[in-house]
């Protein structure tokens, strides 16, 4: 291993005169000399204020909540958000409400660009009573009802104060789902923080005794009213913890769930966002009747489940040959069930062709959930490491891949995936590279044939560095997919995890040469890129690429 960076590091550094400086925490940049802010309002455009680092200031004051876009001219998302962007603000507009849309032309305005910590277009914040320090990221959706509603949720009560049952059945019948708070005085806040993102449901708020006694209720609860399934599911508070946002949340999504769901474009978000781990598909063609009747046994097994498993019926007829191809499934094997956790992404099918009916459909959940059905794994072919490039499956994977005598690099793949095609030159190439280097070993696994036990595979191709020593380290490589760079990682990988070391401070946070070099470098990506590996890895950082391997989080 050379340290063929280190005089590239050493180099940025000396360039950048940053051992003199040393910025505190803080650290303030020498604040540039003050212009007199011009008085008059800023220029507009289709209702949107056209602010610079001039005008910024004055609207902050004018304006006590007030949405920032900062937009590229070239930008094609940003293009696409101007109409819907301004139809929000005449919505707004139409109704009175306290607040501005505004927009900043991010690389004209370079300062307010990095005040603000931009990174990508569009990006929204949204600042409240003048408050330029804190602003709030936007995280509502890119159409103008949504971008209305987010704003709404903000400058207005994010739930409607009911006192009395006209009031809460009118709330309740307004809208598919409607949740309401029944609280004697506490927990008040958390339920309208939460209230602020659900934007797909309505909420409303009561302290009326017979309100509660209406709903049958006798303890603070939040109810989830919903005009489908079981019509109603109660959130009991814990009286002596009160109300816990992170659970609210979760219950709100599993219960807003239909019991079946279809799976098309317009679910899909909404079944991986669910944070339901478990997955129960059901596989038929919606034009069969014989099909269509096994529905009802499915939807009848799914109440027992709620909440620990998401039941998907995938119509063969939709446009979802990728979810069949994921599976390995062939049009004719339909009607069946597969069931898949998406964190570990392990798959398992059923062990008979029986037919699906409730009872079937209940004993194959309880059957995989109770860990009685095995993930299968293939065995390893025989000629396996004939190749420059090694052939692992489930069997030989954990071997390979943890051998502490040697630097393992494998490409995770799909057969039919394209990028997976497009660098397999690139990775043929590497492997007979470095064929004669015994610590080296490049290798690749077919993670549609074969199930991991621990290790998740959510995208193709995933390049993983497995690190010589012990510890189980992984690296997932997110650089670019070519010899040179692939070389460079082999060649200067260990030497960069006691690079890195020194560049962190105690708390295993970046120091300030490394925050500058990532921040003020870019062009030299890989250096960065390798840097954020190793240093998350090197003190087991949270949320880093670097992981420990083989057990659950
Ligand atoms: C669904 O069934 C119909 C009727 O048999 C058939 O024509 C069609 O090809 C099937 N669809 C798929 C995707 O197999």
């Amino acid at each position: 291993m050379d340290g063929q960076l280190l005089p590239v590091l050493l180099l940025l550094l000396g360039a950048s005169g940053l051992w003199g400086q040393g910025p505190g925490p803080e650290g303030p940049l020498e604040e540039p000399p003050e212009e007199e802010p011009p008085e008059e309002e800023p220029p507009e455009e289709d209702g949107i204020l056209v602010l610079s680092r001039q005008t910024l200031g004055l609207a902050l004051r004018e304006h006590p909540a007030l949405l920032v876009e900062f937009y590229a001219p070239w930008c094609g998302h940003c293009k696409a958000l101007a109409p819907e962007y301004s139809k929000a603000a005449a919505l707004l507009a139409a109704e009175s409400a306290k607040v501005r849309l505004a927009k900043v032309d991010g690389p004209a305005e370079p300062e307010l660009a990095e005040e603000f910590a931009v990174t990508k277009y569009p990006t929204l914040k949204f600042f409240l009573d003048g408050n330029h320090r804190h602003p709030e990221e936007y995280t509502g959706p890119w159409e103008a009802e949504g971008i209305a509603e987010w704003l709404r949720r903000r400058v207005g009560p994010s739930a409607t104060r009911l006192e009395d049952e006209e009031g809460a059945q009118a709330l309740i019948d307004a809208r598919d789902v409607v949740v309401i708070g029944f609280f004697q005085d506490k927990d008040v806040a958390t339920f309208l923080a939460l209230a602020q993102d659900a934007l797909d449901m309505s909420f409303g708020l009561t302290n009326q005794p017979q309100l509660f006694q209406k709903f049958g209720l006798t303890k603070d609860t939040v109810v989830l009213f919903k005009k489908y399934d079981e019509g109603r599911a109660d959130f009991p508070v814990d009286e002596e913890l009160g109300l816990d946002q992170g659970d609210l949340s979760c219950f709100l999504l599993t219960h807003s769930m239909h019991l079946v769901t279809e799976f098309n474009s317009q679910t899909s978000r909404k079944i991986f966002a669910a944070r339901i781990l478990n997955h129960l598909l059901l596989f038929v063609n919606q034009t069969l009747a014989s099909h269509r009747e096994l529905l009802a046994g499915f939807r009848e097994a799914a109440p027992s489940f709620r909440g620990q498993v998401l039941f998907v019926v995938v119509d063969l007829g939709a446009s979802n040959d990728h979810v069949l191809q994921y599976f390995g499934l062939k049009a004719e094997e339909a009607p069946t069930l597969r069931f898949i956790n998406i964190e570990t992404t392990k798959k398992y099918m059923p062990a008979d062709r029986g037919p699906v009916t409730a009872t079937s459909v209940a004993a194959f959940c309880h059957a995989v959930l109770g860990g009685e059905v095995k993930v299968c794994s293939r065995r390893s072919p025989p000629d396996w490491d004939q190749r420059p490039v090694k052939t692992l499956v489930g069997k030989n994977f954990e071997q390979v891949a943890f051998d502490e005598t040697k630097n393992v690099f494998i490409k995770f793949y799909a057969p039919w995936c394209t990028h997976c095609k497009e660098m397999a030159p690139a990775w043929e190439a590497l492997a007979e590279k470095y064929r004669d280097h015994e610590d080296i070993v490049i290798a690749e696994l077919d993670a549609t044939a074969n199930e991991l036990e621990a290790l998740p595979v959510h995208s193709f191709p995933t390049l993983t560095y497995f690190p010589a020593g012990p510890g189980r380290k992984v690296i997932e490589y997110k650089g670019t997919r070519d010899l040179d760079t692939f070389s460079k990682l082999l060649d200067s990988g260990v030497h960069l995890l006691h690079l890195a070391d020194d560049l962190l401070l105690e708390d295993g946070q970046h120091g300030p040469v490394l925050t500058h070099l990532l921040e003020h470098h870019a062009a030299f990506e890989l250096v960065a890129h390798l840097l954020e590996v190793v240093s998350a890895g090197g003190r087991g950082g949270e949320g880093g690429s670097v992981r420990q391997f083989g057990g659950r989080p």
